[in-house]
């Protein structure tokens, strides 16, 4: 472990001996859901910047492996969804992270009817270095951790996402990012990488990452903003820098002969004469009048024709099997 990463650790030591609801999250809004109950510590340990769970998508079926476990808000939205002995696996490296969580689900089973200790199972473990099989799970989840990784880890901790995920399997991560290069000094401040901050890479830089660990799908689910850095709290920054948080969906299949499909939430509308159109290339139809959603890809090139009507990115895609 490099010098960091042992900062990091005492850093999250320090936030499961005493909660810091300021450490890294954003105000939002948890899941409500019918019969679900947090323990008030659990929810004063909400470190994540965004959410990775999504009722919608996980299910009984999956098998979820959950990177950094924080106070345990996560796992017990994951238990709640896949309701299994062992469907959740949770790994930390830091003992009292590990213990803190450990003793909110049990506060959780007194809150919560549905809910049995043994659907969560919490190890002693390290995002580079996975303890789990290779296509062990279905699902791999991870809130505000790999940002606080430099490009080389970041890129390690993604490759063993990758490992462990079964084909098809999902990544869901959320993590802040910075429209500018922070400076220097910002990003060598190894407390301020532990507190999601320092390491925040560009949207961009977050996507090459996951490209090149093989995700051959990749979805931008949400994004908004995190916190700003005025100058008078950071005296190394000539203006206030707006941080936002990003949410993605990353597939385990392959990616096409130029790369993988990305989705940013832009859609194409056939407006022609006819009732709808082919696109030969991919293959799809586009019924006239009706928007599809499309990768970045398909979008720079259907947006040049006349008879197509554009969206931009909403960040918030959620395509059904398009182009
Ligand atoms: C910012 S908190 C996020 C916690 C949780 N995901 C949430 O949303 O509340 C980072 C978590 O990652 C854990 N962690 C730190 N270093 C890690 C590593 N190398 N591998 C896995 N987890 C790590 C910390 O102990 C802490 O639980």
């Amino acid at each position: 472990m490099g010098d960091y990463l042992e900062v990091v650790a005492q850093v999250y030591a320090e936030a499961a001996r005493q909660p810091d609801p300021g450490l890294c999250c954003v105000p939002l809004a948890v899941w409500e859901l019918p019969g679900l109950r947090y323990p008030s510590r659990m929810l004063e340990m909400n470190y994540g910047c965004g959410s990775t769970v999504d009722p919608r998508e996980i299910c009984e079926t999956d098998t979820v492996l959950y990177i950094g476990v924080g106070g345990g808000l996560e796992l017990l939205q994951f238990a709640y969804l896949v309701r299994r002995r062992g469907g959740v696996i949770g790994i930390d490296p830091v003992a009292e992270m590990r213990e803190a969580a450990w003793a909110n689900l049990l506060e959780a089973e007194n809150l919560n009817p549905w809910f049995c200790r043994d659907f969560v199972e919490i190890r002693d473990g390290d995002a580079l270095h996975l303890p789990l099989c290779a296509e062990s799970v279905t699902v791999v989840a991870q809130n505000c951790l790999f940002n606080v990784f430099r490009e080389e880890e970041l890129q390690r901790a993604l490759s063993e996402v990758y490992r462990v995920l079964q084909p098809q399997g999902r990544f869901y991560t959320s993590d802040p990012i910075a429209q500018q290069p922070l400076p220097r000094a910002l990003r060598e401040d190894a407390r301020l990488r532990a507190r999601c901050i320092g390491g925040c890479l560009s949207l961009e830089e977050y996507l090459t990452h996951l490209a090149k660990a093989g995700f051959g799908r990749i979805e931008v689910r949400a994004r908004f903003p995190y916190r700003v850095l005025a100058p008078t709290e950071f005296p190394d920054l000539a203006t206030p820098m707006l941080l936002e948080t990003i949410e993605i969906t990353a597939y385990k299949m392959e990616a096409g002969p130029d790369g993988p499909a990305i989705f940013v939430g832009e859609t194409v509308t056939y407006i022609g004469t006819e009732h709808g159109w082919k696109d030969e290339v991919s293959g799809t139809y586009l019924p006239r009048g009706v928007p599809m959603p499309v990768s970045r890809k398909a979008a720079e090139r259907l947006r040049r024709l006349p008879f197509i009507w554009y969206t931009p990115p909403t960040w918030h895609a959620r395509p059904n099997g398009c182009c």
